[in-house]
């Protein structure tokens, strides 16, 4: 089926995005503190394989080169996330310049080839030194979270027009701070409930502090979010199914656009109150200029004997993950948040699919699957253009194979692939696709540009 993209309109970002732990490796280098993610690599039975960020794509070394692939593909921007551990070592004090560099330096890269850099803040990988005295479970880590912000958007700010404070904070909290499986393996929900209000608030605080050192800037935050659908129209399956909705996607997006957390979620409600202070939600509802959406599968929820039970169709097609392949999943959920909380402006701002791609014998990857799951969730967000939602842009995740977090390197979600003992690049078959289908979009005018140093 032809993608029908003509809902688009010319100024539409198509772009890439990365993380730092996944691809930059030097984990040693440049002045760069300990982050969580090293520990927790470091610790047996944590990561796949023992796997862990130490080289990854050795991006920190060659920047210049996958700029050029970048350049190749015909992105407009690139997604990116800066190290936190990088730029203040010890979480809190002194700023190491020679982190900072690094950034400036690929900013400039990224802006002498016409790619907009779009920075997140954070991508999960918390000071060790933090993490030591608390982390997200305290308080005093979303005050050192904005004084690490102030520095960045000190440094970037007059380059970078586009900011995330953070990714997916459920995942953050819940998947490290509840179950255990990523860092930093805490396995508390109240640790959950508290990581995810101090993400939250040192959101709203660090959207202030950027638009104080950048006041031209476009913030915001990438959720992740998922469509929940009853299993069924009985009204257990639909309560069940608001339930699973409440947890992931609207104890993120009440607060951040209504200023309080839903009041169904009774448990959770009364977890919370113990770290909320006054003018807590009034800060964490900054207004936003974008909303960022990480979307890659839909929730099929029943009404089970203990809470909400997962369904899975196993007619459908599932990724290397075991992740439902379910475009209309992405198009529902645009069209709701667009209906349900109005952000001025919602950027996809991760999508794509693993498979067991493998390079064979004419030196190439051939990965149609991957290449069918872009066709069609590009689509989907075409459709819910059309209905009237404010997407302005998407992003693929991702442009190189990296470290899959638990999975170390054994999921490969790049349309890059990476083949790990060489470090060498492979554009897959999905790259030339997207790389054709950008440069059949009607061109946009170049945005002014800004001067690099
Ligand atoms: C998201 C993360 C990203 C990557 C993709 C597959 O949850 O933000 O780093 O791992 O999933």
């Amino acid at each position: 089926m032809p993608t029908d993209t003509s809902s688009f309109p010319h100024d539409f970002v198509w772009g890439a995005a990365t993380a730092a732990y996944q691809i930059e490796g030097a984990a040693r280098e440049g002045g760069r503190g300990e982050s969580v993610w090293d520990r927790f690599c470091a610790t047996p039975g944590k990561v796949r394989n023992g796997d862990s960020g130490e080289i990854a794509c050795d991006f920190y070394h060659r920047y210049r080169d996958d700029v050029a692939l970048m350049r190749e593909l015909g992105i407009g921007a690139s997604r990116f996330s800066i190290a936190w551990p990088r730029v203040v070592p010890a979480g809190r004090g002194p700023v190491n310049e020679a982190g900072l560099d690094f950034y400036d330096r690929l900013v400039d890269e990224l802006l002498a080839h016409e790619i907009e850099p779009f920075a997140t803040l954070f991508h999960w990988d918390t000071p060790q030194a933090l993490e030591d005295v608390g982390g997200w479970t305290s308080r005093a880590t979303a005050e050192a979270f904005v004084e690490y912000a102030e520095a960045v958007a000190g440094r970037l700010g007059d380059r970078v027009r586009h900011w995330i404070t953070h990714n997916e904070p459920w995942v953050h909290a819940w998947i490290g701070h509840a179950w255990g499986e990523h860092a930093p393996g805490r396995t508390s929900e109240t640790d959950a409930v508290a990581a995810a209000h101090h993400l939250l608030l040192s959101h709203g605080w660090a959207v202030q502090a950027i638009r104080r050192a950048a006041p031209d800037a476009q913030v915001g935050i990438a959720l992740n979010l998922s469509h929940a659908y009853p299993a069924s129209d009985a009204p257990e399956d639909e309560a069940a199914a608001w339930q699973v909705d409440g947890e992931g996607n609207r104890w993120f997006l009440d607060p951040i656009f209504r200023g309080a957390y839903p009041s169904d979620l009774l448990e959770r409600n009364e977890i919370v109150a113990a770290f909320v202070r006054d003018g807590d939600l009034e800060a964490v509802s900054a207004p936003l200029d974008f909303l960022g959406i990480n979307n890659y599968f839909r929730f099929v929820v029943s009404a089970g004997a203990d809470g909400p039970r997962m369904g899975r169709d196993s007619e459908a097609q599932h990724t290397d993950m075991g992740w439902e392949v379910y475009p209309d999943g992405l198009h529902r959920l645009l069209v709701r948040v667009a209906r349900d909380y109005a952000p001025p402006a919602i950027y996809v701002t991760e999508n794509g699919a693993a498979f067991g791609d493998v390079r064979v014998h004419d030196g190439r990857v051939h990965d149609p699957e991957r290449t069918a799951y872009l066709e069609s969730y590009i689509a989907a967000v075409s459709r819910a253009v059309a209905d009237g939602a404010p997407v302005k842009g998407y992003f693929v995740w991702s442009l190189l194979d990296n470290f899959e977090w638990a999975y170390g390197y054994s999921k490969r979600f790049g349309i890059v692939y990476v083949d790990y003992p060489t470090l060498e690049r492979v554009p897959k078959d999905s790259f030339y696709w997207y790389r054709d289908f950008i440069a059949s979009r009607p061109r946009a005018p170049r945005p002014s540009p800004i001067a690099t140093r």
